[in-house]
């Protein structure tokens, strides 16, 4: 007896760790919008939630100082700034998932195409991303900084100095306006590889190195002008109708930064759901953000759960709403709401 005991506890201990499936559970990062930080209730709760959901670790990463930088450091500043933090990350470094709030995704972007020698991004999760760019100056308020915010977006967006000392005027687009945009917007020209002598391949095999990319828009956005670029759709060169949808951009089409490659391969995730700017049900983030926090076979079953055989991902998303709607369960629990209960901006504007 003495001599069997511990064999057999040895061998049941064993047993457990050969059998016990290999739970990939990656850390993810949130990267938060503009006028936000990480100590805000808004995008704390909504990581600490996702945490305890998904069981994988999530951390906010704070975009330069926060609030403050988010307005007024350029975005490649912004992008460098979190770069170097992820670096620095010891609990990254075996690879990591990103979840992107608006203005956070073009950074998570940046991330991905630009941080040299960074850890390897698995999942890319955007919610209301302005990936093509925005028509639309955010809106301040009467914040004391929004009083030097307002001043600069009421000036020439696309001069050196703006472009120097206000964030989104990295991604504003005004579509009457695009040989200017072309040679004066610092950022999303580079970001979206859309300067044809300018493109560099490097940012497209990292990008298109991604296992997934889940693109969510909301249904009514009105921060995020228009609502389709959080998939990659913008307003034709130009003019303001009619929006092109995002596999009929050149982008897309001409596989700029490898969102076609992506698509193709399958791992492009066309979301639509309801809510305003950032307003997600605790529904949704269970149904679309989570299984690309939680492992393979999450993934998996998310991508089996599509409808097949009709042609185009809004076709495909209609009808993927319609099926799931039928199911709603929770109070929607709506990070916009959230978020309007922070300090400052976000009391009475849309954080971006
Ligand atoms: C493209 O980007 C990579 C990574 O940042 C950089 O090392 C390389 O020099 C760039 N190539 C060109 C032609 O600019
Ligand atoms: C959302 O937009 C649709 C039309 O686009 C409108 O019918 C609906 O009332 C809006 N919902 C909310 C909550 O504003
Ligand atoms: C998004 O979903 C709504 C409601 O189901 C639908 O009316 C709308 O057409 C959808 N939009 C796209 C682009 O799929």
């Amino acid at each position: 007896m003495p001599f069997h005991c511990p064999c057999i506890v040895f061998l049941f201990i064993v047993l457990i760790f050969v059998i016990k499936p290999v739970a990939h559970s990656l850390p993810f990062i949130v990267l938060h919008g503009i006028g936000d930080q990480c100590k805000n209730r808004g995008v704390k709760h909504f990581t600490d939630e996702l945490t305890s959901i998904s069981g994988s670790p999530g951390y906010c990463l704070e975009i330069g100082d926060g609030a403050w930088d988010s307005w007024f450091m350029p975005l490649e500043e912004q992008t460098e700034n979190v770069c170097d933090k992820i670096k620095q990350m010891k609990e990254l470094s075996k690879g990591y998932n990103i979840v992107g709030l608006s203005q956070g995704n073009l950074i998570g972007r940046g991330v991905v195409e630009f941080c040299d020698g960074g850890p390897p991004v698995k999942n890319f999760i955007s919610l209301g991303g302005p990936h093509a760019g925005t028509a639309s100056v955010p809106l301040c308020g009467s914040g004391i900084f929004c009083i030097l915010a307002d001043a600069l977006m009421k000036s020439e967006i696309y001069s050196d100095y703006v472009q120097a000392h206000l964030a989104p005027s990295g991604y504003l687009k005004f579509p009457n306006d695009i040989p200017r945009y072309l040679e004066k917007c610092r950022f999303l020209p580079k970001l979206n590889n859309e300067i044809p002598e300018g493109r560099n391949t490097t940012y497209k095999e990292r990008f298109s190195s991604l296992q997934n990319l889940v693109l969510i828009m909301f249904e009514n956005d009105s921060v995020l002008i228009p609502k389709e670029t959080s998939w990659f759709g913008y307003y034709p060169d130009g003019a303001f109708k009619p929006i092109v949808p995002t596999k009929e951009t050149k982008l897309y089409t001409e596989d700029w930064i490898g969102l076609r490659t992506l698509d193709e391969a399958g791992r492009v995730h066309f979301v639509n759901v309801s809510g305003g700017h950032l307003g997600i049900s605790k529904s949704d983030l269970k149904k679309h953000v989570v299984p690309f926090l939680v492992d393979e076979a999450s993934v998996k079953k998310y991508s089996n759960a599509r409808v097949h055989g009709l042609p185009g991902a809004i076709t495909q998303n209609y009808h993927r709403k319609q099926v799931a709607g039928s199911f709603k369960d929770e109070t929607p629990s709506s990070v916009k709401d959230i978020f309007r209960e922070q300090v400052g901006l976000e009391e009475e504007n849309d954080s971006d």
